[in-house]
């Protein structure tokens, strides 16, 4: 991979000065009102089958199933012998969201009016990314681990954002225990335990678990001035007939090590809950069902958080986060991208990086290993 270019603009760039080189991450910058979210809404959705297929429907929508009272789900069952795990050194980047683009092109395009009088946004949006990108920036200010690496495309006026996998990241991907990978088993098996194929089924507890298939919800929401679609995993929907329009009625699933003491518990309120927040704030998942679980993976307990009453959960303890510095350094980000992604071309890769205790920084890559706009959809897109 080469670094043609390091920050600043390109000379074919027609702005009079320069955009700003960095954008700084500090908490305090980014305490202000809470910016305009709009209520998002769901304009579609895809499913991947358990060989990662895409298929531009719902299929793989799953029916949350209330657990009993005293469950007792044992985490651990089935890793041996009836789990089959994403290959997560398949890098996807889009292309399920740019599958989904193409597929409904025709509920994308602006009005003939919009058009006309603004550059041609074939799509009517000028962010295109996946969720989990934007839970990252969101918890960016927080962050004190890990960083992460975005490259940005200009195409027809739309700006497509992926990720790229850090070294750190892949270290650690390629250097996991024994023990940790059987943890990341646990999420999903939890998953299991309590969803059903219909509403009204069973779960059923004794099958695979595929980390392959997956059902994911595409919506449209403004942040700031910033027009955004994007996708997101869902983990199921609340059952009931009468249950509020998608995307309220989805739900997260999420596992966590039982609260024994005062201090996991602020950590959980400091470090999990804002990451909770985050990934189900953004697409409008009102409700997140934790099971929590000993070391042994036997989960012990199971509570409901509505997304909309964590902030005020979290406000006793001190110094702790808050969804305006998270919101509002998103927004500004998005600004800044703006101002910096200015040359319209698929063959271009502006590549945002940041690292805990640094400013967010970017490099210019021309025609690299970086470019992640497949050229089926450029092509497409184009004509
Ligand atoms: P938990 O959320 O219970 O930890 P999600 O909650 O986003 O739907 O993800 C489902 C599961 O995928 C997680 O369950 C966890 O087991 C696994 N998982 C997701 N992101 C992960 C990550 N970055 N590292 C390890 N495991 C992850
Ligand atoms: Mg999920
Ligand atoms: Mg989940």
């Amino acid at each position: 991979l080469s670094h043609d270019f390091h920050g600043g603009i390109s000379a074919s760039d027609p702005m009079p000065c320069s955009p700003p080189q960095t954008l700084s991450t500090r908490r305090q910058l980014y305490e202000r009102d809470f910016p305009l979210y709009q209520r998002p809404v769901e304009i579609g959705c895809f499913s991947l089958d358990l060989e990662r297929r895409f298929f531009n429907d719902a299929r793989q929508l799953r029916y949350y199933v209330e657990p009993e009272h005293h469950p007792n789900f044992n985490l651990r069952d089935g890793y041996r012998d009836r789990y089959v795990k994403r290959d997560d050194g398949v890098k996807e980047r889009i292309d399920h969201i740019l599958r989904w683009i193409l597929a409904n092109r025709s509920k994308l395009r602006p009005s003939e009016t919009a058009a006309a009088s603004s550059p041609p946004r074939v799509l009517g949006v000028e962010f295109v990314t996946w969720r989990g990108h934007l839970t990252k920036l969101l918890t960016t200010p927080y962050e004190t681990r890990e960083g992460w690496l975005l490259a940005v495309t200009r195409l027809h006026g739309t700006l497509y954002m992926s990720e790229v996998e850090t070294e750190a990241a892949r270290q650690e991907r390629q250097t996991r225990t024994a023990r940790h990978q059987e943890m990341m088993y646990w999420g999903y098996k939890f998953e299991q335990y309590t969803c059903a194929a219909t509403a009204g089924g069973r779960p059923d507890q004794g099958g695979v678990v595929n980390t392959n298939e997956a059902f994911c919800t595409v919506v449209r929401t403004q942040l700031a001035s910033h027009r955004l679609l994007f996708s997101g995993e869902v983990d199921c929907r609340d059952p009931h007939p009468s249950a509020p329009p998608a995307p309220f009625c989805y739900l997260e699933l999420k596992t966590s090590a039982e609260i024994c003491t005062p201090k996991q518990r602020s950590n959980f309120h400091r470090y999990k809950l804002l990451k909770w927040w985050a990934q189900s704030f953004l697409p409008g998942v009102p409700r997140i069902i934790a099971g929590f679980r000993d070391d042994d993976g036997v989960v012990v307990a199971v509570e409901t958080y509505e997304t909309s009453k964590i902030s005020q959960l979290i406000k006793n303890e001190y110094n702790c986060w808050k969804p305006t510095v998270c919101m509002n350094f998103c927004s500004e980000f998005l600004s800044f991208v703006k101002t910096v992604v200015r040359e319209d071309n698929p063959r271009v890769v502006y590549l945002f990086s940041w690292e805990p205790h640094r400013e967010v920084s970017y490099s210019i890559h021309r025609d690299t290993d970086y470019c992640f706009l497949p050229d089926w959809y450029v092509k497409e897109i184009t004509s």
